[in-house]
């Protein structure tokens, strides 16, 4: 049962030990697309963000701003990198929402000089003298940020059909095996009362014929 446990488990602390790095109190990593053109496919990152068993990154707070600007400067990213992250206003414009983490963005970073865009747009973040600012984006960036959270679904939606289909058996093997168990101590349990039932009828009996002696015993005497 144990080691079934532990295979579920494996994917998980697979990915984690790979490729995110712990940033602050979360887990993060940094991808480019690679891809010639430089035109960056925000459904292309968050898909790949899915398949490493992470979100876009969602950047709740300033501290979170931070510990993230704090890492990118200390991988030596140039000036004015940008990075995407799964905020958008395509939904609630022209309020942003994180789509990672399914909340609205609750404060205001923009580049200097710059004003909240009101248009529909994506929310990527720039380094600029050093800082990480929060800027308009329409699906170019450098480089996409995934953050790993602990999710059931995100695990189910980053395994392959084949590894869909082993965690499935694993679980219906445990599943079986908890009712063996269940079986296994209920039995024992009905043979005790069958037992104690046997005992006192037995010696029920028993003392039927001690009355018996008894009566018999006493009519000698008398
Ligand atoms: C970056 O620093 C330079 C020089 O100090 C300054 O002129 C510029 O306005 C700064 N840019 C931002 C966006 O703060």
């Amino acid at each position: 049962m144990k080691s079934s446990i532990f295979f579920i488990f494996l994917p998980l602390s697979c990915f984690c030990d790979s490729v995110f790095d712990r940033i602050g109190n979360g887990y993060y990593f940094i991808e480019s697309e690679h891809i010639d053109e430089h035109y960056f496919d925000w459904f292309f990152a968050r898909q790949d963000c899915w398949r490493h068993t992470s979100n876009l990154v969602s950047v709740e707070t300033v501290e979170e701003l931070k510990d993230l600007e704090k890492y990118v400067l200390s991988k030596g990213y140039s000036e004015g990198t940008t990075f995407a992250t799964s905020g958008h206003s395509f939904r609630t414009a022209p309020d942003f929402w994180w789509d990672g983490s399914d909340e609205a963005v609750t404060f205001d970073l923009w580049v200097p000089g710059t004003q909240k865009p009101t248009r529909k747009s994506y929310l990527s973040l720039q380094l600029i003298n050093s800082t990480l600012y929060m800027q308009e984006s329409l699906g170019q960036a450098d480089y996409y940020i995934c953050e790993y959270k602990f999710s059931a679904t995100r695990v189910w939606m980053s395994l392959n059909e084949n590894t869909r289909t082993i965690v499935l058996m694993a679980l219906m093997l445990l599943w079986v095996f908890i009712l063996c168990y269940l079986i296994g101590t209920t039995k024992p349990r009905r043979e005790k009362l069958d037992d104690q039932e046997k005992l006192i009828t037995e010696s029920r009996d028993s003392q039927d014929l001690k009355e018996v002696i008894f009566q018999k015993n006493n009519s000698f005497k008398i």
